[in-house]
């Protein structure tokens, strides 16, 4: 009886241990991107707030200006792009340089912050 009874705090502690490692933390990119994208994207279903810009889920692989958004710039749906990682990461340095003609504006010229937001963006399918 007795190993038995001191094996159960054993256990206790470890399902507690196991339930942390299991609860989801939050991707660096993931921070990255509600404070300097969500305000004009979503990547829950349909465009960004008010029709503003468009989806990025499944962003990553995807033809640029090739989802249901209504307003892409006709420079940005004839750029033939593929948003493979390394075009958007040319892409979030210098929108403007990029894609001239482009109507999104904003930059992130820290290398580490695009590599974040890219890795989150790619898991979001
Ligand atoms: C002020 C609003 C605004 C913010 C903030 C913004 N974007 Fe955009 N984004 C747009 C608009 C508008 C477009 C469409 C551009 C066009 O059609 O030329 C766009 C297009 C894009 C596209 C191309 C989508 C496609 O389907 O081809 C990507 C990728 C993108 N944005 C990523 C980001 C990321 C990552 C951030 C945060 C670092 C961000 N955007 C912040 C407005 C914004």
């Amino acid at each position: 009886m007795k190993p038995l009874l001191l094996a159960l705090p054993a256990i206790g502690a470890l399902t507690f241990a196991a339930s942390g490692m299991a609860a989801p933390a939050e991707q660096p990119g993931e921070k990255i991107y509600k404070a300097r994208c969500a305000a004009c994207h979503s990547v829950a279903k349909g465009d960004g707030p008010g029709g503003m810009a468009p989806n990025l889920a499944g962003v990553v692989g995807r033809k640029a200006g090739s989802s249901e958004f209504k307003s892409f710039s006709p420079a940005l749906k004839k750029s033939g792009l593929r948003w493979d990682r390394k075009n958007l990461d040319a892409y979030l340095k210098s929108p403007t340089k990029t894609v001239p003609g482009t109507r999104m504006m904003v930059s992130l010229p820290d290398d580490k912050q695009r590599a974040d937001v890219i890795a989150f963006l790619a898991s979001q399918k």
